[in-house]
């Protein structure tokens, strides 16, 4: 028998759990405040783009074992373990993160409570957030003890978001050291399948969980400004970055992944953990140790402003009155999220030098025109390129690196193209004479 499970928030997170909680043989209902998610969700569709997580929703929707709800009450009722995996966004004109819908989680769920029950989070949150949740569910229950709050981070990325889930490379569990309750024994149920994998198994105090999570971003964020730096010292040097990352690649203690270069990092995640961090060190007193991370924020808000320029410069010197097709708006291929999406970023900055901009995404293109609804939009990349004068590649699509020259040559006004993501083949391009720019390349 497996256990019964209730998942707070329906995002790319709490979808995707409760969706793989079943998979796994649980019983399990997804909560939402977002009646109109729930609606969506119950019929076996998530309210966002990701592969594969359709099929899985409506697998186990079909065979009974998972459901919606906006009910509080009922989902309390129906479950003995509780994951919060609601968003925890940056605060408007702050780096800090903002905890609200953590909180309220917590403080309404626990007052519901009518017997044991564990409360993992998995939301990425400042340290110390855990124990302090831990302590209100204890005053706002009455059954005090044995409520308990661990901390359980997520590390699925977009777009592998149910193999990340059902195959993770190690699972992280936070408990309160203090006072030991049932939390590593429901965690072990829960992930049986998963452990009987061999997958890694990690119990730590709550602090340390509620870091490695942030960690693990930070060191990601900073890994891709390091080789977005070395971009910016190539294209000075007449290098190529793309050689230099497969060469450093080869050593083990570098590794190649997360070493391309291009128009940075953007998304629901890096940015704003890389800030919550550097915030929630501050107001720890060890603001020093993390003023690294202000400088891979600027290298990578840099890359944005960078390939606005390097556009102006190959229209000669002024982008009034050109035709720029933008192919990308998701922060990354296989998602459709636009949250700091580096690629719309870039093409709102072409726009506001005076061209006219016309972006082609294979799925982002409601997200961004909801968000963006000044900038051109396209149905297809013949439509985006019809005259263009510059053509951008932004997100590396597997539909944008498999285009052909040939198949934009009689669209486009001016064969000139540059490759915001170093996903093209350069001597194709070149040799099927169009101008060939990338990040960092000679
Ligand atoms: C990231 C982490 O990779 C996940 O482990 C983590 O769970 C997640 O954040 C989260 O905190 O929820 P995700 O935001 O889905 O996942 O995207 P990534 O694959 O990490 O890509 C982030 C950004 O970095 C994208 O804009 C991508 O284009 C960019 N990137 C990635 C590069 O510019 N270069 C690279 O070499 C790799």
């Amino acid at each position: 028998m497996g256990s019964r499970i209730a998942v707070f928030g329906t995002g790319y997170l709490g979808a995707t759990h409760a969706a793989c909680m079943a998979e796994l043989g649980h019983e399990v209902i997804g909560v939402d405040v977002d009646e109109s998610k729930l609606a969506k969700l119950a019929a076996g569709e998530a309210p966002f783009f990701e592969p594969g997580l359709d099929e899985v929703l409506q697998a186990n929707i079909d065979a009974g074992r998972l459901n919606f709800t906006s009910s509080y009450a009922e989902a309390a009722e129906f479950a003995d373990i509780h994951f919060i995996g609601v968003a925890t966004p940056q605060r408007r004109g702050e780096f800090a993160a903002d905890v609200n819908f953590v909180d309220s989680v917590v403080a309404t769920l626990a007052p519901l409570l009518t017997r044991p029950s564990v409360i993992f989070g998995k939301s990425t949150v400042p340290v110390g957030t855990a124990a302090r949740l831990g302590a209100m569910a204890r005053e706002l229950s009455s059954l005090g003890d044995a409520v308990e709050v661990a901390w359980n981070p997520e590390f699925l990325r977009e777009g592998f978001a149910v193999k990340d889930t059902l195959h993770p490379d190690r699972i992280v569990l936070g408990v309160d050291v203090m006072t030991p309750g049932r939390a590593e024994e429901a965690a072990r149920e829960v992930y049986a399948d998963i452990l009987a994998e061999g997958v890694p198994f990690l119990v730590t105090d709550r602090e340390t969980a509620e870091l490695v999570k942030t960690a693990a971003n930070a060191f990601l964020a900073t890994k891709i400004s390091f080789i977005n730096a070395m971009a910016e010292v190539c294209e000075a040097a007449g290098a190529d970055v793309s050689e230099l990352a497969d060469a450093i690649g080869y050593d083990a203690r570098i590794g190649r992944r997360f070493l391309n270069a291009g128009i940075g990092f953007g998304g629901g995640c890096l940015p704003k953990d890389i800030r919550a961090f550097m915030a929630r060190a501050g107001e720890l007193g060890a603001n020093q140790a993390l003023t690294f991370l202000r400088e891979v924020d600027s290298i990578n808000m840099r890359r944005r402003t960078r390939m606005m320029e390097m556009t102006r410069e190959v229209a000669g010197g002024s982008l009034i009155g050109a035709r720029v097709a933008v192919l990308g708006a998701a922060f990354k291929p296989d998602s459709d999220d636009i949250r700091d999406s580096p690629a719309l970023n870039i093409a709102g900055q072409i726009q506001l030098q005076g061209a006219s901009v016309t972006v082609y995404d294979p799925k982002a293109i409601e997200n961004s025109r909801t968000l963006f609804p000044t900038l051109g939009y396209a149905a297809d990349v013949r439509e985006a390129c019809d005259g263009a004068d510059i053509t951008l590649v932004l997100t590396e699509w597997e539909e944008f690196r498999r285009l052909e020259p040939a198949y934009l040559d009689s669209i486009v006004r001016q064969r000139r193209i540059i490759d915001g993501r170093n996903c093209l083949d350069q001597a194709k391009w070149r040799g099927a004479g169009w101008e060939y720019r990338g990040v960092g390349r000679r």
